[in-house]
């Protein structure tokens, strides 16, 4: 069933012409609607979360396919700690079994294993799986899989000021140093292209704290799609539709 109705938006993708040759460097995808996907089901919410982790899979494929050097997928934010245990706890355990069963893959695939955010708070399962996927994979040269996790854009620019204060402090750098290029290498995408592309399925239309700083310029594409219903053509739609807007940065062509 699901597959039929894949196979009729994959119809529809066939009439969108996307140019490779300007494929967004950076997308930043915030993975919304797992919890009304399962509800239209009658199904817990975790099985939303874990029909979610299949739409990760599909989309790290086709974005490394595009060309596409960076994803960031909004896993979990500083304030999703607010939910049941039983599902944060859920949603942890997934986690870990993505980063176990997903490495051997990844990594065969060239991906880098990356994680923004303060993982220092999450269980030490999470994190030490975290740091092992990164340090196995950070010499990769494929595409970045930034995957923020306790994130919030707002304790972003919060740690990135108390080390700026920190490094004027210490004589490091001075008060007429700090640029917006400085201010960037303090946050978490630090050596990163901010996103050109911000993607949110699920209908909402708001960022919820996400990637504050680095969005100045990004493109916003939303959709009504549930993240696990969120496919291959939902993808290349979006980036179509970015492809065809007019980014001026603020000036005049
Ligand atoms: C938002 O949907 C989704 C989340 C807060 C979690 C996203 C996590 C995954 C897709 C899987 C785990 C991650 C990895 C990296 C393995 P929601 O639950 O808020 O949906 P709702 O708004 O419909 O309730």
């Amino acid at each position: 069933m699901f597959e039929l109705f894949r196979k009729r938006r994959k119809d529809i993708d066939d009439n969108i012409s996307i140019d490779h040759d300007n494929i967004p460097k950076h997308i930043a995808i915030i993975m919304d609607g797992n919890g009304r996907w399962a509800k239209q089901r009658n199904l817990p919410r975790t099985v939303g979360h874990k029909a979610g982790v299949e739409t990760i899979r599909r989309v790290i494929k086709e974005c490394d396919k595009l060309g596409v050097k960076y994803l960031t997928l909004y896993a979990f934010s500083t304030e999703n700690w607010k939910r049941p245990k039983d599902e944060v706890s859920a949603l942890m355990d997934l986690l870990v079994e993505y980063l176990k069963k997903e490495f051997d893959e990844l990594n065969k695939s060239n991906v880098v294993i990356n994680h923004i955010g303060d993982i220092s708070k999450l269980p030490d399962k999470c994190s030490r799986e975290l740091i092992s996927a990164y340090e196995k994979t950070k010499n990769n040269t494929g595409i970045v899989l930034n995957l923020a996790l306790n994130y919030g854009g707002r304790s972003e620019i919060i740690d990135g000021v108390k080390k700026i204060a920190q490094d004027i402090q210490d004589g490091r750098i001075g008060i007429e140093d700090i640029n917006e290029n400085i201010v960037s290498s303090y946050m978490y995408t630090k050596d990163m292209p901010d996103p050109d592309l911000i993607i949110r399925p699920s209908g909402e239309q708001r960022l919820s704290n996400f990637l504050l700083w680095q969005c100045a310029y990004s493109e916003f594409w939303y959709s009504n799609i549930n993240w696990p219903d969120f496919s291959e053509s939902d993808l290349h739609k979006a980036i179509y539709d970015y492809q065809n807007r007019d980014r001026r940065y603020g000036g005049i062509k």
